[in-house]
Formats: C-alpha cells, structure tokens, sequence
C-alpha cells in the first residue's frame, strides 16, 4: 500500500526488543519504510520515567538500532535516527510547553495510570508530566501525516492534535494535524503466559541465540491443567498452543491441537517442534543482527545520517514555529 504520506513513530529505549515488538510495531514499521518514513529512538523519552535507572542510555540505544535495522528496516528506504541527537525535538518542545494548558496534561490517561501504578518511584517530574508535549514536538516537527502507534498511544496523538491546533490559531497556521494509525496489537504472551514484558523476566529477544529461545521455550508455560502426560490439554489456554497459531501452519496447528486434546501428543514433544518452527522465522533476524554487531561503526553512521536528514526537516518547522510565536529565530 503506497499511502504517499510522511510517516513518523519510534520506540522509547527502556531495553531490548522482543518477539513482541516485532509482530506488533516493528512488522508495522516495515510495511510503510518505502513511504516517506522517520522510525526514532525516542532516548528522551525513555530519560522521562528511567531517569532513576542508572543504567546507560546510550548502550540500550545503540541495541535498539540493531534491533530496527536486524528486523528489516532499511536506511536507504526508511530515516533511522536518535531523538536526542536532533537537538530540534527539545527545542520545539519547550515552545509547545508556553502554549500547552496544565489540565491537559494532568489528565492525560497514560499520565494518571502510570502515576498510581507506579506509586512506589518518584514520577512527579517536570519531565514525566510533558511527555505528551514532547512527543508532539517529534510528530510536528516533520508535519507527520500518519503516525502508526499501538492503542496506548492514541491520547498522546490526540493530545498533540489538540496542541497543533492552540498553536495554529494563537499564531499561524504551522503545523499539520496528524492522524493516527493503529497498530494491530500483536497479543503475544510471554513465557510464562502473562503479557510479554522486560519487567516480567519473560521475554523471547530478538538477540537471542537459537540455543536460549530453545531452552526458554523448554521452560515455557503449558496448561496448568495437563499435570502429567496423559492428562487431556487445552490448547485454546495453553501458551505453547497459541503460539502454534502464530508459527506453525495451520494444518499442523490445527493437528497438533487437536492430539493435545486426546492426549496423543505430549508437552515436550509439542514444545520441541515450536521451537524448531519459532526458530526457523527468528534465526535470519538472529543472525543478521550478528552481523551489523560487527558492523559498530557503519551502525553508528546510520544512526548519524538519519538524524542529519531528520535534523534538516525539523530545523525549518522550528524556525517557522519560532518566528510564528514572535522570538527572533536565527537561520
Ligand atoms: N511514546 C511512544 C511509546 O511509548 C514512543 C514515542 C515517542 C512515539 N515519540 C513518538 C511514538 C512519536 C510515535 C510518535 O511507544
Ligand atoms: Fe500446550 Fe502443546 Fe502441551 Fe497442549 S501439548 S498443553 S498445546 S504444550
């Protein structure tokens, strides 16, 4: 599908990508790269909640640009960049902040949830709070047309159509209201059954080697019904079966559930042959990744020229959007 439109989204870089990622944002991303794409790696915005995390930055950025580019994403098609490293997103940000009314941002969804969840680290910051703002400064610094987003993210894209708005009609009109294009959210469970997630110790990563997927897959949940061998199973409840789905064939798939509900197959046996499957469709990714780890500086280099690319882009809305609001922007 050639949509002909400028395409923007990123991920923030709070720690490797997973099996997850993959099926969800990722396969997403791939599918419009040959559109006018920016994928970033939105470093400031993973500062915004990880600040406490002493962990380095820079280290989990450089990982997540493996990640992109072993998934298939492809610098001469697609603009890979760091968010930090286009110094234009903090800039415009801070001007988006001078037009953004405080209650929208108190009662942004995300902001209210991860608050109260996560009542336990000190979230109260300057930072946590202008997330949104933030983040509509990536999108309309590139006038983005269609920004391609998991269901989660859709108050943040409204919140920035919003902000574009306030700003075109206190000003003038500079910036393009984005739509948003939701992601099909790829449910995968992790291995324990729950919601794949880092914070759970339960993730299939993409830098995994084909020897730790087999021995996760080993460990991985079944039907807590199916104590022994010759219990029947439930597939339909079963990780291992619903994996199945997503990469065996549907025949197999559909024999394999059906000799789990007889008993005729075993756990084991049923958990060997995913493995050979998942591995089959993860080992080119695996190894590609390999590859571009010995490739640091050409990986870097990308990482560069994209944000070169990005940073011309951004450059001309900020100045536009400066001098809109009256400062006295320097070319
Ligand atoms: N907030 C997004 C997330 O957590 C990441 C992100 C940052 C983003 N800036 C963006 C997504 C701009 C789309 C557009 O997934
Ligand atoms: Fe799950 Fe497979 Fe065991 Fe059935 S046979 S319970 S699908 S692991």
């Amino acid at each position: 599908m050639i949509l002909a439109k400028r395409i923007l989204s990123g991920t923030r870089p709070t720690g490797k990508l997973h099996l997850g990622h993959l099926l969800g944002v990722l396969s997403n991303w791939k599918k419009y790269q040959s559109e006018d794409a920016f994928y970033m790696i939105a470093d400031w915005h993973a500062l915004t909640t990880e600040y406490e995390a002493h962990v380095s930055l820079k280290d989990v950025t450089y990982e997540v640009a493996l990640d992109y580019l072993a998934s298939g994403l492809e610098p001469d098609q697609c603009t890979i960049f760091v968010q930090s490293w286009v110094k234009e997103h903090a800039e415009l940000a801070l001007l988006l902040g001078m037009v953004t009314p405080l209650p929208w941002l108190e009662r942004c969804p995300t902001y209210k949830e991860k608050i109260s969840e996560e009542s336990h680290r000190n979230l109260l910051t300057h930072g946590f709070l202008g997330y949104p703002v933030l983040q509509a400064s990536d999108i309309l610094l590139y006038q983005a047309d269609v920004v391609p987003v998991g269901e989660d993210q859709l108050p943040h894209i409204e919140l920035t159509r919003e902000i574009a708005r306030r700003f075109n009609h206190l000003y003038k009109k500079i910036f393009k209201e984005p739509e948003s294009l939701l992601t099909k959210e790829a449910k995968v469970p992790g291995t324990d059954g729950r919601k794949m997630s880092k914070s759970y110790d339960n993730c299939l990563y993409l830098s995994d080697s084909p020897d730790e997927l087999r021995k996760k897959l080993k460990k991985m949940l079944t039907d807590p019904e199916r104590k022994r061998r010759e219990d029947k199973g439930h597939p339909d409840v079963c990780p291992v079966g619903y994996y199945q789905t997503l990469f065996n064939e549907k025949s197999r798939t559909d024999e394999i559930w059906a000799m789990c509900r007889t008993a005729a197959i075993g756990c084991v046996d049923c958990k060997m042959e995913l493995a050979d499957k998942l591995i089959e469709f993860l080992a080119p990714i695996y190894e590609k990744r390999q590859e571009l780890a010995k490739k640091k500086d050409w990986v870097i280099d990308v990482l560069k020229q994209g944000s070169q690319k990005a940073s011309k882009i951004a450059a001309e809305t900020l100045y536009r959007a400066k001098e809109a609001a009256g400062l006295w922007a320097l070319k």
